[in-house]
């Protein structure tokens, strides 16, 4: 079957597509047809040995897909051949892929595979920070980094089908429309201006009750001054750096709180996993939810992918299928 493989460390051209043999099912997990493979910024880190996981040289990205189960391993017995599913799992971008049967995600026959593939991590995501992490209700304000990328326009649906207003920043103004097509109330260009500045112009002084910040070196301390009193920040990435270590008393002037949300946690609960997927599946058969696949390309392409990725002239969900 054909693959993308990288056997160093480096850039986007690292990636080649490759012959290489078809996994063989294991127990406890299913063989996926993968039908579309998403691609996320941690894949990018992935390549470049800064994520969680490191490669097992030579290794294949992708940590979440859409298909056909193909094959079902010993012992899984919910999951049968031939079903439409999405999965999390690892080495997606390939022709075929393994998956964690508790991780594989039966998709609604209204859902085809491209939004399959956008639907695991970048829904799970924003669904959980706004309602597990946080109970993003009316009245609050929602304040989304990044608002027009993968993760970003989802977490601006789902906190505004929550009631809450929602402000999204961006880097450049071309991404405006998208998020305020998408119900953000307002939008700032946050390269071009102080974000904080404008957040706390916007609420009148108040500030914002949610900052979801996956930017991370020059936003994280930043939107601590732009937080309502009692106002919560999760801090769920790094695309723009790490951020300096956190001086805890400045969390006293406004009893603000920080948290942490790594995806890993949710999957890791069975239970706090089936309700993100039940209340994401009703919003969007509410068509309060709205996958938006800002570019499919072909498995070969890879490389190219994840440039357009890094160079932040992406928006929505980017997606490969073999
Ligand atoms: N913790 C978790 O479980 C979890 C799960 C999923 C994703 N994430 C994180 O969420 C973020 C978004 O992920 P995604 O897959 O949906 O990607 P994405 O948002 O579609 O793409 C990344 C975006 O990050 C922004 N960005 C800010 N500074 C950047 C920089 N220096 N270089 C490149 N991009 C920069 C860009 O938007 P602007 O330039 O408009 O800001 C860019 O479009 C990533 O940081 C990812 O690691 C975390």
């Amino acid at each position: 079957m054909k693959a993308i493989v990288f056997d160093k460390i480096g850039g986007p051209e690292v990636m080649k597509i490759a012959e290489v043999p078809k996994p063989e099912v294991k127990p406890g997990m299913v063989l996926l047809k993968v039908r579309a493979a998403g691609i996320n910024f941690a894949d990018t880190l992935f390549r470049q040995g800064q994520y969680l996981m490191q490669p097992k040289l030579p290794d294949t990205p992708g940590l979440e897909g859409s298909g056909e189960i193909e094959a079902v391993g010993a012992g899984v017995t919910n999951l049968k051949v031939g079903q439409r599913v999405a999965a999390l799992g690892s080495k997606m971008y390939a022709e075929y892929a393994l998956a964690p049967a508790a991780q594989v995600i039966p998709l609604p026959d209204s859902i085809g595979f491209a939004e399959g593939a956008a639907f695991p991590i970048q829904v799970l995501t924003a669904w959980h920070m706004l309602h597990t992490s946080h109970k993003t209700a009316p009245g609050q304000t929602v304040l989304v980094h990044s608002a027009a990328g993968g993760v970003g326009i989802v977490a601006v649906q789902i906190a505004k089908a929550a009631g809450a207003r929602v402000i999204g920043t961006v880097s450049n103004d071309s991404k405006f429309a998208l998020v305020k097509e998408h119900g953000a109330d307002d939008v700032i260009n946050y390269v071009t201006n102080d974000f904080a500045t404008e957040a706390n112009r916007l609420t009148g002084g108040r500030g914002v009750d949610l900052i979801l910040d996956a930017v991370g070196a020059t936003t994280m301390e930043k939107g601590l001054t732009c937080l309502a009193p009692f106002g919560h920040l999760i801090l769920y990435g790094r695309a723009g750096g790490p951020p300096e270590p956190l001086n805890l008393f400045k969390l006293f002037e406004k009893s603000t709180k920080v948290s942490g949300f790594v995806l890993y946690t949710v999957t890791a609960v069975p239970e706090v996993m089936r309700r993100g997927i039940e209340e994401s599946f009703k919003l969007m058969a509410e068509g309060k939810l709205k996958l938006v696949i800002g570019k499919s390309f072909p498995l070969a392409a890879a490389a190219e992918a994840h440039r357009f990725m890094e160079s932040r002239n992406s928006t929505g969900k980017l997606i490969l299928t073999p």
